[in-house]
């Protein structure tokens, strides 16, 4: 199977569902739903609606029942890319190979473009075709993936980090929360939709997996920032220097950094260990592991 051929095929899927739940409308506040589909709709991986979708599958689930998960997911993590950016966060000017949404527009747009998305999210997790307990589920497992507990606890840590050394287990707290949380929650939204409980064994070996997943995506994150190019990257590179930020570069070095990664993915992969039809997944963990992207 093909690793890149099926993420494209999914990221199709996702994005025709973004096109159609996000259709323009001729109203007067048309600027944020302009600035929110700007931000959604730009070139993007759809690694987290992927996993919503894929797990949902693997446990016999439809896509019909996924994709408003997937949509939710994927727009309360533009929220936060398009909130990361603005000048009092990481204040980038460039996003998903395009300027940010406060360069595009204007930073109250931005922001506005943001909370819209974060709250238009939760409407869409009500729009599923699953049963009322599974709704009830996914609101709860993605508020505190979201919230406090989750990213933008993470986020907070993440500013707290820079100009000062962040000691090795607040950093790696800080990629669980503000990247992993996410990720982990995903791949929960997938177990749900398919008609799983959240303490269901499968639901925990998926959670289990993703956060593992996650951990390593934030840390090449973090040696793409150093190495890469804007080009390749689709955003401002170099962002982490200038901030002064603690990475796993202020740690290791970027070949001990993708060691360590390679090792998590090992130890994430090994929680589907015996899931029957969980190729794909194993295949997307590695594939996410050797991104340049
Ligand atoms: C970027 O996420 C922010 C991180 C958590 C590292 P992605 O690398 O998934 O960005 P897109 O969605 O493809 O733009
Ligand atoms: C972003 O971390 C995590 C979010 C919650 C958006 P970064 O600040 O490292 O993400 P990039 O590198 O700007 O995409
Ligand atoms: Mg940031
Ligand atoms: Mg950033
Ligand atoms: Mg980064």
């Amino acid at each position: 199977m093909n690793v890149n051929e099926r993420l494209a095929a999914n990221a199709a899927l996702v994005e025709q569902a973004l096109k159609k739940y996000t259709a323009e409308e001729d109203v007067d506040f048309a600027a944020v739903l302009a600035a929110e589909r700007y931000s959604l709709l730009a070139r993007a991986k759809r690694i987290r609606p992927t996993l919503v979708l894929e797990f949902c599958r693997m446990h016999g689930g439809s896509d019909e029942a996924a994709l408003p998960f997937a949509v939710a997911v994927e727009m309360v993590h533009t929220y936060s890319l398009i909130h990361d950016d603005l000048p009092c966060m990481d204040d980038d000017d460039l996003r998903r190979g395009r300027p940010t949404c406060h360069k595009a527009f204007d930073e109250a747009t931005a922001l506005l473009a943001g909370d819209g998305l974060l709250t238009r999210a939760f409407g869409m997790l009500a729009l599923a075709p699953v049963s009322d307990k599974a709704v009830r589920d996914a609101v709860a497992a993605l508020s505190r993936a979201a919230g406090s507990f989750g990213m933008i606890g993470g986020q907070v840590i993440d500013l707290a980090g820079e100009d000062k050394k962040l000691p090795l287990d607040t950093l790696l707290k800080l990629h669980a929360n503000k990247t992993g949380a996410l990720i982990a929650v995903s791949a929960e939204l997938g177990c749900i939709a398919a008609g799983l409980a959240r303490d269901d064994a499968r639901t925990r070996a998926a959670r289990e997996f993703a956060q593992s997943i996650g951990l390593a995506f934030q840390i090449v994150d973090d040696v793409l920032d150093a190495t890469s190019d804007t080009e390749t990257l689709g955003k401002s590179i170099g962002s982490d220097e200038r901030s002064q930020k603690t990475t796993f570069l202020t740690y290791y070095s970027a070949e001990e950094a993708i060691n360590y990664a390679t090792e998590v993915t090992q130890k994430g992969k090994s929680a589907l260990e015996g899931t029957e039809d969980s190729t794909f997944l194993l295949a997307l963990a590695d594939h996410l592991l050797n991104r340049k992207n």
